[in-house]
């Protein structure tokens, strides 16, 4: 898979762009704050349907414009395709076209184009809270099983609505009772449905992680992962849906006075984490800061090896700023494994980085 070429109007400073990509390595070079992260962002949101930074769609519109447009010429490894979309100011949805076909769902698009992205926050992977890593599996699953992402979306809406009951519970009792079920026995099986995608990706990422680790550090220290479900379940018992929704109907049924208390729910896949080791110690806690970042980086090469596996090819690799946070041993060891990849990354200065399109980047025009 390769993006052929990005055509943005108003995305952030960029007022209109028409960037080229080869097939290799494609380096966005310029000094900061001249529009680097946000092309890398306009290509991500044409995998994802939204931006990696935070905000609402709306923020990525040039300020004082009405609309931005992106639109992503690539081959998906058997034929040429496009996607757009136009994000509006007002309150007109934002409109996503494939093939010049209207899509009416976001996550329809999600998992044509397909991206692995590794960014300085990435670098964190190990030690930062589990949120992070939770947004690692939802983006890294969403790509290559659409019902997962269908999943995540039918639980995002219940769990709101069952918050908000919990919510009003103290006050009114009565209604919390007689509703609370209801929603309990909709959120614990789509939570199964969610953990179940989750211990099979992590299953196939330990396989990864280890070789590319091993790879990039010599054998001698060997990483693993776990995934700790707040169902209480073992990773292995996860396997079992039907087990793993009646772990959380039980939880959910036997501490309402706790939930109230916490005024939201306190099990499911949105406190879940994964436990990485090394060496059977928990890198986070025992890993230097130079494995931490060289596990950060085996998992995101771990992302693109599953979705070659998966689907016969590989994803495009977009590297925002992170060379520079490597170590030498680290970065030739990147360098080298991407070799037969699209990479797009972006970087300030000149550096060892063998270019095969080296693009400069100035107030928002790339020449
Ligand atoms: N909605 C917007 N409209 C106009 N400009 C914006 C908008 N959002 C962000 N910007 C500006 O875009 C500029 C470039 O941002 P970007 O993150 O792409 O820089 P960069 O080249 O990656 O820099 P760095 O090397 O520091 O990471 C910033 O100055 C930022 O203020
Ligand atoms: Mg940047």
């Amino acid at each position: 898979m390769f993006c052929r070429n990005i055509y943005v109007e108003n995305f952030r400073n960029i007022a209109s762009a028409d960037v080229e990509f080869c097939e290799g390595v494609n380096v966005l070079i310029g000094d900061n704050a001249q529009g680097k992260t946000n092309l890398v962002e306009a290509i991500y949101t044409t995998a994802l349907g939204k931006s990696f930074r935070q905000g609402s769609d709306k923020d990525i519109i040039k300020f004082g414009e009405e609309y931005c447009f992106v639109k992503n010429k690539y081959f998906d490894g058997l034929r040429d395709s496009e996607i757009s979309m136009r994000i509006f100011s007002d309150r007109r949805p934002k409109r996503v076209e494939q093939n010049n076909m209207r899509i009416s769902r976001t996550s329809e698009m999600v998992g044509s184009f397909k991206i692995v992205i590794f960014c300085p926050e990435h670098l964190s992977l190990i030690k930062e809270g589990p949120a992070l890593r939770r947004g690692f599996l939802d983006v890294a699953i969403s790509q290559i099983r659409p019902l997962y992402l269908k999943a995540l979306q039918r639980y995002g809406n219940i769990l709101k609505q069952r918050n908000a009951l919990i919510k009003t519970g103290e006050e009114d009792r009565a209604t919390f009772d007689a509703t609370i079920d209801l929603f309990s026995e909709q959120l614990a099986h789509e939570a199964a449905i969610i953990t179940n995608y989750r211990v099979n990706y992590i299953k196939d990422l330990k396989k990864h992680v280890g070789t590319c680790f091993c790879d990039m550090m010599g054998d001698s220290e060997i990483p693993t992962l776990e995934y700790l479900s707040s169902s209480k379940l073992s990773e292995d018992e996860c396997f079992d849906i039907s087990a793993c929704e009646k772990a959380y109907r039980e939880l959910y049924s036997s501490r309402h006075d706790r939930e109230i208390g916490a005024g939201a729910t306190l099990w499911g896949i949105h406190k879940d984490d994964i436990e990485i080791y090394l060496n059977r110690n928990r890198a986070r806690f025992f890993a230097s800061q130079g494995q931490q970042r060289s596990l950060s980086l085996a998992l995101k090469l771990a992302e693109g090896e599953i979705i070659k596996s998966e689907c016969g090819d590989y994803p495009v690799f977009l590297f925002d700023d992170v060379l520079s946070e490597l170590d030498a041993g680290r970065r030739a060891y990147l360098l080298s494994s991407i070799k037969d990849k699209q990479v797009i990354l972006t970087c300030c200065e000149k550096n060892d980085i063998a270019a095969d399109k080296l693009i400069h980047v100035k107030g928002g025009v790339f020449s």
